[in-house]
């Protein structure tokens, strides 16, 4: 086990607290609770496992399309999790990073967010990307936007450059994990995703538990990344 090729930077679309809860006759925000739980629980075995940068898709900027209940329970969640649950992070010595738009987030969630990160950065036990009010697009346009407002000329622009005008400055994902077993990215880091190895176990978010993330990666240690580049 020790030998395996452990990925510098592992992506996690959280999908299935809905099913989950209603497959356990509770609602869909306890199903969103218990995700939350487990985002702390897997969150800290996989940046223990030498990870060292986790991007979790927590909120899409499409998620404001549900129901005001289920978008403000959620909104409650960041909140605890910024606030009373911070000790946890600091703890763990984790660095706290966001990606996404601050519009349309409740003023309250952006100050605690941003508290978050200012307590987290000089964290060195791994980064958590959070990505929250995050959209791929989204983010390529308004990447777009501060390379016009900076006045780069055309033939300043490189992927490199490009790159460092996205929301975090990260490498590229290696492995990206989408829990129930839908197949899709969901304008989840459409840049970063370019090259990175696809996973998709059936278990819902909850239930994704230490030995799922291990199965996870065996799976990617099998894998043949080549990069564009002929068969050795
Ligand atoms: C993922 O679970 C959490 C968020 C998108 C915020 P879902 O809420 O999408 O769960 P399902 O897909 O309805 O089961
Ligand atoms: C993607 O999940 C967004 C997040 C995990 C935050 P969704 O459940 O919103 O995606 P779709 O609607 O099934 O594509
Ligand atoms: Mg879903």
């Amino acid at each position: 086990m020790e030998n395996l090729n452990i990925p510098k930077h592992v992506a996690i679309i959280i999908d299935g607290n809905g099913r989950w809860a209603k497959e356990k006759g509770k609602s869909r925000l306890e199903g969103h609770d218990a995700g939350y739980q487990n985002i702390k629980r897997i969150g800290k075995y996989i940046l223990k496992r030498g990870v060292k940068y986790l991007s979790i898709y927590a909120f899409s900027t499409e998620n404001f399309k549900r129901d005001e209940a289920e978008v403000n329970h959620l909104m409650d969640i960041f909140l605890l999790m910024f606030n009373k649950d911070k000790d946890f992070f600091v703890k763990n010595n984790i660095k706290v990073v966001f990606s996404g738009r601050d519009e349309p987030l409740p003023k309250k969630v952006i100050d605690a967010r941003n508290k978050m990160a200012k307590l987290t950065e000089n964290n060195t036990g791994g980064v958590l990307n959070l990505c929250l009010n995050y959209g791929g697009r989204a983010e390529i346009v308004d990447a777009t936007k501060k390379i016009i407002a900076d006045g780069l000329k055309s033939e300043e622009i490189t992927e490199e450059v490009f790159s460092h005008y996205l929301y975090q400055d990260l490498p590229d994902v290696d492995l990206m994990i989408r829990t129930s077993g839908e197949l899709r990215l969901s304008n989840f880091l459409l840049w970063q995703n370019s090259y990175s190895e696809f996973y998709f176990p059936e278990k819902k978010f909850p239930d994704f538990n230490e030995e799922d993330f291990e199965e996870a990666l065996l799976v990617y240690n099998k894998r043949d990344r080549r990069f564009g580049d002929a068969k050795k």
